[in-house]
């Protein structure tokens, strides 16, 4: 059960929404459907004009956003924003860690360091440093769910990704660990794992490797919409999913099945 709140905060009857990297993406399409679903979502980002430009997109469509620079590789914006939200809303629902970059793309032994580290805080660390400040928050507030954007790449190796492989193979690993460490809090932690997801971040998949996917690989023959993912999250996040806890959700249009 949540803990009993203040009057004026038991007035307040809509859902409070946290997500990283949500200028533009998966990011952005979810915080878009929760929006539509009347949660409140404040988004964070650290590409500050994106995140701009799509917070003025969102309130022409009257959702209720607030808006603020977020990198997720420094731990202690992380726990200052989640800090945030509480003192203001004094309550946090849902929260979806899913900014994310794709890393370098080259074989293992081309790799430098620099973009080793780097790939792995943006992807891995910050998912760490998000479920440390939420988790403390949400056992404060008895309860609430979380949802780490992962990867088809989290549960299969990769030719030349292995840096994003890595990474996302470990918030799988962080998720279900959480999932376990929380559950008796009233805290279920999921994760979701896309295919080929239509946004940015597959400008630089190398058309041959796309065509394949797309054509071999994936049985329903295109690749996913943000909007596909952005309404699976949302599910997990909701009561719908009330006994789910510790999954990871593959969204890949039967790629993973064969
Ligand atoms: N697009 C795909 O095919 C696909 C597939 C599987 C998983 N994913 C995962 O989905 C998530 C979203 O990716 P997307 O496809 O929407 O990519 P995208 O590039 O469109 O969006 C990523 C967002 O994360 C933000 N971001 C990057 N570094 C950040 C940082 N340090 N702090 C805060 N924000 C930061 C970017 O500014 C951007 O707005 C990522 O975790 C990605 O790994 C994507």
């Amino acid at each position: 059960m949540r803990r009993q709140l203040p009057f004026f905060f038991i007035m307040k009857k809509e859902k409070i929404a946290f997500i990283t990297g949500a200028a533009k993406g998966i990011g952005k399409s979810t915080a878009a459907f929760l929006a539509s679903k009347g949660c409140k979502v404040y988004i964070t980002d650290i590409d500050l004009p994106v995140l701009e430009k799509t917070t003025k997109e969102f309130k022409k469509e009257g959702f209720n956003v607030v808006a603020s620079l977020l990198d997720v590789c420094d731990a202690e914006a992380v726990e200052k924003q989640i800090q945030k939200i509480i003192l203001q809303e004094g309550n946090l629902h849902y929260c979806v860690n899913n900014a994310g970059i794709q890393g370098p793309i080259a074989p293992l032994t081309q790799i430098s360091i620099e973009d080793w580290e780097r790939t792995l805080k943006v992807n891995l660390s910050s998912v760490f440093y998000c479920l440390q400040s939420q988790i403390k928050a949400l056992i404060g507030l008895g309860g609430g769910n979380i949802v780490n954007v992962a990867s088809m790449a989290g549960l299969n190796g990769a030719a030349l990704g292995g840096p994003y492989v890595a990474s996302k193979h470990g918030v799988i690993g962080l998720t279900k660990t959480a999932a376990i460490e929380v559950g008796a809090y009233n805290i279920r932690v999921n994760a979701v794992c896309p295919g080929f997801i239509n946004t940015e971040m597959i400008d630089n998949v190398p058309k041959k490797i796309l065509d394949y996917t797309t054509n071999i690989r994936v049985p329903m023959k295109r690749i996913g919409e943000p909007e596909e993912v952005a309404k699976t999250i949302y599910w997990l996040l909701s009561s719908e999913s009330s006994y789910v806890n510790g999954h990871t959700m593959v969204i890949d249009g039967g790629m993973y099945s064969g």
